[in-house]
């Protein structure tokens, strides 16, 4: 696989932005191009440092806009595609479902009829380990497992694998399909549970821990999720798909915890909330695909990943105070001309 250009749908997200500034560190004979929307999770501001990188280009589009995506597949002939697009908070699915089917489904399915028209050498498809479902005390997901999403956001992103595997059996397009867990690092938008606890604490404002504090989540620092999904682009098997997970369980109410006491703060802090209606009680995987066939492995223990990003958000107050006040929006507006 030596691909001249990469279409990376998403890029202006958490996981996007992170493996954009990875890849231009250590490709520098790829034209990339990053696609996507700017809702309000994608934020141009992650990827100030690389806006002026000639062999990075933005586009703001919809991977649904089918004339569209079509338009981009001609103009750049990419030889290998990442979907990272997605709506991805569970949270914003119970209120509000529709976008997730338009984006992770209906979206998906365009990328991959664009595909199959113009011809890729590969197709990345980036999910979740959610589509497996919920696990009880023990055991761990691996690639066999049968999907069984509960929640409107887990049950688009099965969908969407499932529309990626037909159209590798029906019409060959050469797809992989990578499934992660929960990731933490720098710029992850602040809704999510581990950046919205550093944020809160810093601000000796509550925690809010749903339920019982005691569903369990699988952490992995996003490098270490990007580098995967690099290993998987250059020497994953069509067809196949991998997971990909930290191997650091946590119950959430001993993250939040551990977190406080990182900064400093009291655990008088945390506040019990209602619980997230079907919240999954453990996600676990088990990596060993990846690992023996593909050789990749985490460099990050879980210690210096979550000191890194817990400095991280010291240190970029401005990149979150400006997503807390929505300040963010006005950045393409200024860089590109137009409005948001
Ligand atoms: P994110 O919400 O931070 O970013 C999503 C990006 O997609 C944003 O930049 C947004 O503007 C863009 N987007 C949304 N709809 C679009 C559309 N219709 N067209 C073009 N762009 C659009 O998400 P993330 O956490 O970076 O996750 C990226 C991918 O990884 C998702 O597919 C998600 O399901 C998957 N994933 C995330 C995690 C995690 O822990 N965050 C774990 C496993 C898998
Ligand atoms: O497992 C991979 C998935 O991880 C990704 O596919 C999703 O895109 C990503 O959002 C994430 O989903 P979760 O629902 O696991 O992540 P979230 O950060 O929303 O919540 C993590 C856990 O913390 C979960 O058990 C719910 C809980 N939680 C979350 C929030 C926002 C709280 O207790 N309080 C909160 O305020």
């Amino acid at each position: 696989m030596n691909p001249k250009s990469l279409l990376i749908t998403g890029g202006a997200g958490f996981i996007g932005s992170n493996f954009i500034r990875l890849f231009l560190q250590s490709h520098r004979d790829i034209e990339l191009v990053n696609l996507d929307k700017l809702t309000y999770a994608g934020n141009l501001e992650s990827l100030h440092d690389v806006e002026s990188d000639l062999h990075y280009h933005f586009y703001r589009g919809d991977i649904a806009d089918a004339p569209f995506v079509k338009r981009l597949f001609h103009e750049w002939h990419f030889d290998a595609v990442i979907n990272f697009a997605a709506e991805s908070h569970v949270d914003r699915s119970i209120l509000g479902p529709q976008v997730f089917i338009d984006t992770n489904v209906r979206g998906t399915m365009t990328l991959l009829e664009a595909a199959r028209e113009f011809g890729v050498d590969r197709f990345v498809h980036i999910s979740t380990d959610e589509v497996y479902g919920s696990l009880g005390a023990t055991g761990k997901f691996v690639e066999t497992t049968c999907v069984s999403p509960n929640s409107p956001y887990s049950a688009s992103k099965a969908s969407s694998d499932m529309l990626v595997k037909a159209w590798e059996t029906t019409f060959h397009v050469p797809i992989l399909i990578t499934r992660c867990s929960n990731n933490y690092g720098p710029y992850q938008f602040p809704e999510k549970f581990i950046p919205l606890m550093i944020i809160n604490a810093m601000q000796n404002k509550e925690l809010p821990i749903y339920g019982d504090g005691l569903n369990v989540r699988d952490w992995i620092f996003v490098d270490d999720h990007c580098r995967a999904i690099e290993t998987v682009l250059f020497r994953g098997k069509i067809g196949e798909v991998y997971n990909i997970g930290g191997s650091n369980e946590i119950p959430n109410v001993e993250m939040a915890k551990l977190i406080l006491s990182k900064l400093g703060k009291s655990e008088s802090l945390l506040k019990f909330v209602t619980d997230r209606p079907g919240h999954d009680r453990r996600y676990a995987m088990n990596s060993d695909k990846i690992q023996i066939e593909l050789g990749w492995k985490t460099t990050n223990s879980f210690e210096e990943g979550l000191q890194k990003t817990i400095r991280w958000y010291i240190d970029n107050e401005k990149w979150w105070t400006r997503i807390t006040s929505g300040e963010y929006k006005d950045y393409y507006k200024k860089q590109y001309g137009t409005e948001r």
